[in-house]
């Protein structure tokens, strides 16, 4: 959620600070600050609103080598200057930075408050400074001091802590939220995701839970909560990890949609084998005979990645026969959930940080069940946790709404399928069909970009619409979910998607002159059972967009605009269309003049409950 970056070394860090916010602001974005050790004292500045608004007050002018900044997502408190990050306490001595949630911070708020301390804001984040600030009277330095309020806390975090004291020194910890560190030369950071790290180097050392780590330009040291010290690992970040900027694009949405051509080649790269009409997958961590005996699938996200998973579900049935089953993973893990051990558990994530999908994870892993992930961010907390997996190489996604993340995710799951079937009884001929449209789809990709216009003029149709049903039927219904969530998340329109099959029991009722319809149609064996329902649909007159492949004169007369997509496998109806659907959202969003990378009070990463 919130965005979390430090730095100590021997360059000004205020710029690397505000750059790395800026790389950050995905992640949360309704107030931000920053604080540097300027010579034996810690200096703030912090803004609600937009990172503009704390740039405007020129933090590079505070010097100093050591210091932190973070990007908020609200959740104790509103977002205003008061509430922003970092903390400091009463007398400025310590300044904290934190993502995540103190469970217990109303009882330990009561407790300092009696003991004299002053609050300034209303986050549970607060008492963090005045706790380490309290600590430091009695612990010999600061790494113990913030181990000693670690033990009396309860909840999330990634935290980074400075105290003006200890010069070119922080403290970082996590518990629930990501916490990495970059590795430089005579300088180091601290950062909540990659991405911020990738511009300055390549080397770097994610934290576990129970991590507490000092460090220094130098160097670190990292110490267990639980087990004391401990050797830290270091990996190397992939080098798609450094985000490039907008290019000629007027803002990442955009840039990410038509960049799908690409990503969807990297997710399908040297992995389509054509000699054995089958995929390679290096990194599943699970033998063909060990999956011979996988009697079902369940599929785990959250938001688009679960919709991406009901998309999942749908193919490994028809191309494997496994009964499979997708579900939210909040909702999963929070039913006591019967873990088989012939069911092979796939957690869906693009950032692989979002903590209903990792708390699922360590719910099944912790009951015996298998799990393996498909996951975009190279060594994130869920990759690192799985058994095996696909990573989807996407590239850096930046816009809140996910769309190459959402294709790349359904091209793996179609991978996978295909994987699962080939071991069962999808022929070798079957096989090839799906190889060869799947090969096919980056190029079709492309086509259904040069129509961005044709759909920008359909959507300045129905922006004025207060609201909009998204039907599909089988296969397609998951579509329409994604579709609809698109146009919810970045256009704030009301949007319900319901399978096409259940007009006639009570949608029906809504449907006017004033109520569009958007459907996802692809020519399959329901085609004309679909087509009866836009009959319905259209005698009511509803107006009705349609997302199709087939050529249908049936679909021009009722049709009040028609989107057409290129001829694929059934299986993979959901890439081509969602690229339609995307595109769609996208116009709407931006005819009505919305943020459509940083819509309200969204995030790109769900690292809170
Ligand atoms: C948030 C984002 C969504 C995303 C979901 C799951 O809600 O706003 O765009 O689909 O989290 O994220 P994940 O990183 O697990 O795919």
């Amino acid at each position: 959620m919130c965005g979390i970056i430090a730095y100590t070394g021997t360059q000004q860090a205020a710029p690397i600070l505000m750059d790395g916010l800026r790389r950050l602001a995905y992640r949360g974005y309704d107030s931000a600050g920053v604080v540097v050790q300027n010579r034996s004292k810690l200096k703030a500045l912090r803004a609600a609103g937009k990172l503009e608004n704390l740039a405007a007050r020129k933090p590079e002018s505070i010097k100093g080598t050591c210091g932190m900044g973070h990007t908020r997502w609200a959740t104790h408190g509103e977002a205003t200057e008061a509430n922003a990050h970092p903390h400091l306490s009463n007398d400025q001595r310590v300044a904290i930075i934190h993502n995540g949630i103190i469970e217990n911070a109303d009882q330990l708020r009561t407790r300092l408050s009696n003991e004299g301390v002053e609050f300034l804001s209303e986050t549970d984040s607060e008492v963090l400074a005045h706790l380490i600030r309290r600590e430091l009277d009695s612990a010999e330095n600061l790494l113990d001091a913030v181990c000693n309020t670690l033990k009396i806390i309860q909840g999330t975090y990634g935290l980074v802590v400075i105290d003006s004291e200890q010069p070119n020194t922080l403290v970082a910890a996590r518990a629930g939220s990501p916490v990495v560190i970059g590795i430089g030369e005579n300088e180091m950071l601290v950062a909540s995701d990659t991405t911020a790290l990738a511009s300055h180097t390549r080397e770097v050392s994610h934290l576990l839970d129970g991590d507490v780590a000092l460090i220094t330009p130098k160097g670190m040291q990292v110490r267990s909560l639980d087990t004391g010290l401990r050797e830290p690992q270091t990996t190397q970040l992939d080098e798609h990890t450094a985000e490039t900027g907008r290019g000629e694009f007027p803002n990442y949405m955009l840039k990410e949609i038509f960049e799908q051509p690409e990503s969807l080649a990297r997710t399908l790269g040297g992995r389509l084998d054509k000699r054995f009409n089958t995929v390679r997958l290096g990194g599943l961590n699970v033998s063909a005979r060990e999956l011979l005996d996988v009697r079902a699938v369940k599929i785990l996200g959250c938001g688009t990645a679960y919709y991406a998973g009901l998309s999942g579900a749908h193919m490994i049935e028809s191309l494997a026969r496994l009964s499979t089953s997708a579900e939210p993973a909040a909702e999963f893990r929070y039913r006591n959930p019967v873990i088989e051990r012939d069911v092979l558990y796939v957690v869906v994530s693009q950032s692989g940080e979002t903590f209903d999908t990792l708390a699922a994870t360590r719910e099944i892993q912790r009951k015996g069940g298998q799990v393996i992930g498909i996951n975009n961010v190279v060594g994130s907390s869920l990759a690192r946790e799985v058994d095996g997996g696909i990573y989807m190489h996407a590239g850096p996604e930046i816009s809140v709404a996910s769309t190459k993340a959402y294709t790349s995710m359904v091209a793996s799951l179609a991978l996978l399928a295909v994987y699962l079937g080939r071991i069962r009884d999808l022929s070798p001929e079957a096989g090839g069909q799906i190889i060869s449209a799947l090969e096919a789809l980056p190029a079709q990709v492309t086509e259904v970009l040069s129509q961005s216009e044709e759909i920008a003029s359909v959507a300045a149709q129905v922006q004025n619409a207060k609201s909009a049903f998204f039907i599909g039927r089988a296969a397609a219904h998951p579509i329409a979910l994604e579709g609809a969530l698109k146009l919810k998340e970045i256009a704030y329109l009301h949007a319900e998607a319901y399978p096409t099959s259940e007009l006639k029991h009570g949608p029906l009722a809504l449907i006017d002159e004033n109520m569009p319809t958007v459907a996802a149609l692809p020519n399959d064996d329901l085609l004309d059972k679909s087509i009866s329902s836009l009959a319905e649909i259209n005698a009511r007159r509803g107006p009705i967009v349609v997302i199709t492949n087939a050529n249908d004169p049936r679909i021009e007369k009722l049709a009040s605009h028609i989107v057409r997509v290129p001829d694929t496998h059934d299986a993979l109806h959901p890439v081509l269309m969602a690229v339609a659907l995307q595109l769609f959202a996208y116009h709407v969003a931006n005819a009505l003049g919305k943020d459509v990378d940083q819509p309200r009070n969204l995030a790109k990463s769900v690292t809170v409950e």
